[in-house]
């Protein structure tokens, strides 16, 4: 039992965004192959380029989550190059400005196709990907899917009731198919998942800074609410990552583990 991934292979959904893309270098650095399926081909590139300087290998795939052709497609891909997929990790997702509650527009108004643009993308590109991904997975009877959820899971954020509600469905999915794998296919699948607090990224920078590059109301109370003071590096989330793959976490299941400098701990006073 130890912390070693080298030699297995994880397929990264998102994997040209920024946390993803981080996460990819790491494994990477840890023997991992990386397949990086992004709906953005030349992300996926880039962060192609970060896994070979890490000295490492794997494909640059444009799929699009939300495709069930495009993730079939990129399994065969992964299985004719790689012969195996030992991890799937969840990692598109996001919020959307017209998901979001403003002055200007109130919850009532929110548009229905926003809506269900955010919630697709978090809930049903975990969902499918799942699906795809984890069918190989019991056909060799051992795995990992690692979710990507959020501090919205745990308690809804204001202003951002799509994303909220999504997250939360991806922390409740991982803990069904956790449930369901162990159960039904194997104990060696494993279906766990990380709840990160807050990474300034380009999907919330317009919530957490203004145009002069002040913290926001909003990202002046994260941080106050945040024990450790700051935001997150996505280094910080590396650590668990491969705790959460690795032998070393081998009955470790349906869990939700928050990486959020104590955000989720503390009440405020
Ligand atoms: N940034 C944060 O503070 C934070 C906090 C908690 C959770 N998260 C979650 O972490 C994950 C990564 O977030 P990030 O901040 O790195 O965001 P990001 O926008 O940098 O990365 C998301 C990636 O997903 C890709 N993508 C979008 N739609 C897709 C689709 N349909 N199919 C395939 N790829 C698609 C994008 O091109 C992008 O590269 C997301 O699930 C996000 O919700 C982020």
């Amino acid at each position: 039992m130890g912390f070693d991934l080298s030699g297995k292979v994880a397929v990264i959904t998102g994997g040209g965004g920024v946390l993803c893309s981080t996460i990819a270098r790491s494994l990477a650095g840890e023997g991992v192959k990386c397949v990086i399926l992004d709906i953005a081909e030349d992300k996926a590139r880039k962060a192609l380029e970060l896994v070979e300087k890490a000295g490492s290998e794997g494909l640059a795939l444009a799929t699009d989550v939300l495709k069930r052709g495009d993730l079939e497609r990129a399994l065969e891909e992964t299985l004719r190059a790689f012969g195996r997929v030992d991890f799937l990790i969840n990692g598109a997702g996001g919020n959307h400005p017209r998901a979001t509650t403003s002055k200007e527009v109130p919850f009532f108004d929110l548009p229905e196709d926003a809506v269900r643009f955010v919630f697709d993308l978090n809930f049903m590109g975990t969902f499918l990907a799942s699906q795809v991904f984890a069918k190989a997975m019991a056909e060799r009877g051992e795995g990992v899917i690692l979710n990507i959820a959020s501090m919205n899971a745990i308690r809804p954020l204001t202003r951002i009731p799509a994303y909220s509600a999504a997250k939360a469905a991806v922390a409740n999915f991982t803990q069904w198919l956790a449930v369901h794998m162990a159960q039904e296919y194997s104990p060696a699948i494993r279906v766990v998942s990380i709840a990160p607090g807050f990474f300034l990224t380009e999907q919330n920078r317009y919530l957490l800074m203004d145009e002069r590059g002040e913290l926001t109301e909003r990202g002046k109370r994260i941080i106050e609410h945040t024990p450790m003071g700051r935001f997150g590096d996505p280094e910080d989330l590396v650590g668990a990552v491969i705790w959460l793959l690795s032998p070393a976490a081998s009955f470790v299941t349906g869990v939700v583990i928050p990486i959020d400098g104590g955000f989720s701990a503390y009440s405020g006073v």
